[in-house]
């Protein structure tokens, strides 16, 4: 039956070919950088209780009013696809009583997310991140720490023209009296805002700064700061954060306007841009969320991570593409309508048991369109599965030698540990 293509939902795309092993490539990356400092492996559910998202990214943001695929299960209940991974991440943290092990438990996750954005260059509805989170300590070192690993994670992949913005939001306590300060001199200023920030003045009045509004950016420039209305501890705090960063020559400029699009952070903040990506700069970003694990039920638990999106790794980056693995061994057929094709079947099998990376053509090719195609492949041995015998060709050497199908793995191993 046939019928008119289906074609994959806006803002979604596959994954294939180059794209591929691209990603395989930054996975390696990613795993290597981040369980050499600790950090294990996270993989947490593709939909969670939309209650988790709205107590945990906050009923005020973008990402909960606007942006989340939301459904209902047949047993009536609200699921949400996941928009982020820092609240799934602190969820499971409390559900597997996680602050029993040594502090901080440092998690890693590479997964696809979900928001219902504007489809664009650099901005999808079902996106990729790589993220890692580190529970359990509010020492300035592991804040240093978690953003040296995400810049070299951005070297790594050659990400070009990269720019470290930072800033403190300070704790709780520190950030309301700045909040009422900040929402006087906002409702002085109404009558140039934007609608949408007037409307969040009682909820949310930091994001103002965040405005692409010209009448309340120009508002904003007046505006008090934060970063100069923090209390001591909350100062020094970010003051440490800095200084490790200079010890290990991370250069970084301290933007008191920067302000993330979810609710949970406390103290460091901050964000990696790329000039190579236009409109869409954000690299990756990510601070100190040290109420969100008590939001979420748990013990008082502070924490710190970063999430940078892959799509915007590999638009940014110029990473050489992984030379794909060589293909040791392939096994022609003399005559494809023979009757050895078993025979063949089998002698692959057993090549690959013995570690051997091997093919065979699979196409009912001709002799020579299967030798054509190992030669593509760049294969070192050939093995010519005939009636009677197998030839072995060493297309190195260009030693041919017959010998019986199941001689060929031992020949092709005691030649590799010749080398
Ligand atoms: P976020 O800034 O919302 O933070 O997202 C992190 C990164 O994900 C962005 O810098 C961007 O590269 C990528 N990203 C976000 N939305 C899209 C999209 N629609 N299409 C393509 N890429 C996108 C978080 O998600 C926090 N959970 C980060 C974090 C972890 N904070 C603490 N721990």
């Amino acid at each position: 039956m046939s019928g008119s293509k289906i074609k994959a939902p806006r803002g979604t795309f596959d994954v294939l070919g180059e794209q591929a092993s691209a990603r395989a490539m930054l996975e390696a990356r990613a795993r290597s950088i981040l369980e050499g400092a600790g950090y294990e492996r996270i993989e947490t559910p593709v939909f969670e209780a939309t209650e988790l998202f709205a107590r945990g990214v906050g009923e005020s943001t973008d990402i909960v009013r606007k942006e989340m695929f939301t459904f209902q299960d047949a047993g009536g209940r609200s699921l949400t696809l996941r928009p982020e991974g820092t609240a799934p991440v602190c969820r499971a943290y409390v559900e597997h009583g996680m602050h029993k092990l040594r502090r901080p438990v440092k998690l890693w996750y590479l997964s696809s997310f979900f928001r219902h954005e504007r489809a664009q260059a650099g901005r999808y509805r079902q996106f990729w991140q790589v993220g890692a989170e580190a529970l359990g300590s509010e020492d300035p070192a592991v804040d240093a720490e978690s953003i040296v690993l995400l810049s070299r994670l951005l070297a790594e992949m050659r990400v070009s023209d990269v720019r470290l913005r930072l800033s403190s939001l300070g704790s709780p306590e520190s950030r309301s009296e700045y909040r009422e300060r900040l929402q006087t001199y906002l409702r002085a200023h109404e009558d140039s805002l934007a609608e949408e920030v007037r409307a969040r003045i009682d909820l949310n009045p930091l994001r103002a700064f965040d405005s692409e509004h010209p009448g309340t950016q120009r508002v904003m420039q007046g505006a008090p700061r934060l970063l100069e209305h923090l209390n001591s501890e909350d100062a020094e705090h970010f003051a440490q954060v800095r200084s490790l960063l200079d010890v290990v020559n991370i250069p970084y400029e301290v933007d008191s306007t920067l302000v993330r699009g979810l609710d949970y952070y406390t103290r460091t903040v901050f964000e990696f841009t790329s000039d190579a990506l236009g409109a869409q700069s954000g690299v990756g970003g990510g601070g100190r969320y040290d109420r969100l694990v008590e939001q979420m039920g748990g013990p008082p638990t502070p924490g710190m991570g970063w999430a940078a999106g892959i799509e915007r790794i590999m638009l940014a980056g110029d990473a050489p593409p992984a030379a794909p693995a060589p293909v040791e061994l392939f096994v022609a057929l003399e005559d494809p309508h023979a009757d050895v094709r078993a025979v063949a079947f089998a002698l692959l099998n057993e090549a690959r048991s013995a570690g051997i990376s091997a093919r065979m053509d699979l196409g009912g090719r001709s002799l020579k369109g299967q030798l054509g195609h190992a030669a593509a492949l760049g294969v070192r041995f050939v093995a010519i599965v005939g009636r009677n015998q197998t030839t072995l060709k060493d297309t190195q050497g260009g030693r041919q030698e017959p010998m019986a199908s199941d001689a060929v793995v031992h020949a092709v191993l005691r030649a590799h540990r010749a080398v």
